[in-house]
């Protein structure tokens, strides 16, 4: 069990970590009173199981299943409304109430053309076309629409105000997207209709959410901070230019909600495996992603493929394509929010490290271990090496990051994790794994996830842990 004044939780590798169960369980059993998502939209995809079924949530903070809990989507989210829209009312027809959520008036308003131009630009990068980047780059250009100027102080929706910026933002946007990139023009009318019909129905959610946080937090409640992606995305110290365009760490959780709380629990969510989607080096990622593309895609119909026998003979005779579509296809390994293939590779501690340094974790949760049951011999990125030279930071320059071989160190695996209620009851392999990564880190593993339900998780005492890479 764990329990902190405040939490903050965070990807500790390239996103999909499994952080949507972990907000959940920790919402459930640390006692939160409040979630607040401070980063990043409707490119999230964070997955919450229930007994009742899956609930994936894009936009909506992971304490929304959670009638009690209140959630903020605070100022660094970019919101697009008519997204919001959708993903509430799929959860109202679900048996969900969806009141307790509040939505920062300065939140940046995602609008078609952010849309239309990430999904003709995006590809170089893979983005998942949700309109991230270019809504971040209006605010930052400050040419943009924020929620307050959709909705004003009184809750009441601002038509005037709103069509003026959206006719005169239009008349440029449309400039752009047919003369520039030659795709087809915008109606501001449309865009109108399906906005003011969005904010009729979220305007009584708009409010100030930092002056509400400052208050919650001075009434002592419960916080979990819920950062989206994960600490390789972020614009600043991930794999740039292959990153998402908001600060995904600690920094960007003070950024975005508005209010100075330093989380006492600060998690990193890493995957016992590694996963990326879309473009961008990725040291230890296990075959081709050219191949990955072509071969490995998902039918919703069809489900995913399975692992022949062949596949899985050819996996443990050193094969790394059959090793890489092992993990994805054991691990389900396709993406919530656009179902592409994910690419899979080892776990790399240096990566991970990352991410500890930036958001100063000092608890990690390790998720996924059960789908390393059955691989004979494990392998860690310790380092990496390029021209006879080791380095244990990560490279900034990431078009030189495919010319550095990860440094490995092997450790034996384990058969299965069935049946273990504890630390204690794991294979002796999956200890020393644990054991490792902590020691590399100089963080403690506090949770272990084994499977997707909140059940299946073991909780680890806090320990003092010395860094040793
Ligand atoms: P964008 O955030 O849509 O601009 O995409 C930029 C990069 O971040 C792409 O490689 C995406 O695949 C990746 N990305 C964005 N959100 C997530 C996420 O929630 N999980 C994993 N990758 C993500």
């Amino acid at each position: 069990m764990i329990r902190a004044a405040s939490y903050l939780v965070v990807g500790g590798q390239f996103g999909d970590e499994g952080k949507g169960k972990i907000v959940d369980l920790v919402v459930q059993e640390g006692g939160v009173d409040v979630v607040v998502r401070y980063n990043g939209g409707a490119n999230a995809g964070h997955t919450i199981v229930l007994d009742q079924g899956k609930y994936p949530l894009h936009l909506l903070p992971s304490g929304s299943l959670h009638p009690e809990v209140m959630n903020l989507i605070t100022a660094g989210v970019v919101v697009d409304p008519l997204h919001l829209v959708k993903e509430i009312q799929n959860l109202q027809g679900r048996g969900f109430h969806c009141e307790n959520l509040r939505i920062s008036d300065r939140a940046h308003l995602v609008m078609p053309w952010h849309k239309s131009i990430d999904a003709h630009l995006g590809g170089r990068i893979g983005t998942t076309a949700r309109g991230i980047g270019p809504c971040y780059e209006d605010r930052a250009s400050r040419r943009g629409l924020r929620m307050g100027d959709l909705v004003d102080e009184a809750g009441l929706v601002d038509k005037d105000h709103f069509a003026r910026r959206v006719k005169e933002t239009v008349e440029d946007k449309n400039a752009i997207l047919t003369k520039v990139y030659g795709l087809g023009p915008l109606d501001p009318e449309e865009i109108l209709h399906d906005y003011f019909a969005a904010a009729e129905l979220l305007k009584g959610q708009v409010t100030d959410t930092a002056d509400l946080l400052e208050q919650y937090t001075r009434e002592g409640k419960c916080v979990l901070f819920e950062g989206a992606q994960g600490a390789l995305l972020d614009v600043d110290w991930g794999t740039y230019p292959y990153v998402t365009s908001s600060s995904v760490s600690l920094p960007g959780c003070l950024l975005g909600s508005g209010v100075f709380v330093v989380p006492e629990l600060r998690m990193g969510v890493v995957k016992a495996y590694a996963t990326r989607v879309g473009e961008g080096p990725f040291p230890t990622e296990l075959g081709e992603y050219g191949a990955v593309k072509e071969r490995d895609t998902f039918n919703p119909e069809l489900g995913a493929p399975r692992l022949t026998e062949a596949e899985r003979s050819a996996a443990l005779d050193g094969d790394d394509y059959c090793m890489g579509r092992w993990l994805r296809l054991v691990g389900a390994e396709f993406g919530t929010t656009t179902g592409r293939p994910r690419r899979c590779g080892w776990l790399d501690l240096v990566a991970v490290r990352q991410a500890v340094r930036m958001s100063g974790l000092n608890a990690l949760v390790l998720t996924k271990l059960d789908i390393l049951d059955g691989i004979p011999k494990l392998k860690l990125a310790v380092a990496y090496e390029r021209g006879g030279k080791q380095t244990r930071a990560f490279p900034a320059r990431s078009h030189h990051l495919n010319e550095y071989t990860p440094v490995y160190e092997e450790l034996p695996g384990w058969e299965t994790l069935d049946g273990a209620g504890s630390f204690e009851e794991l294979p002796g392999e999956a200890q020393h794994y644990i054991r490792r990564i902590e020691e590399y880190t100089g963080v403690p593993v506090r949770v272990l996830s084994v499977g997707s339900h909140r059940s299946q998780s073991l909780f680890l005492p806090d320990r003092a842990v010395t860094a040793r890479h």
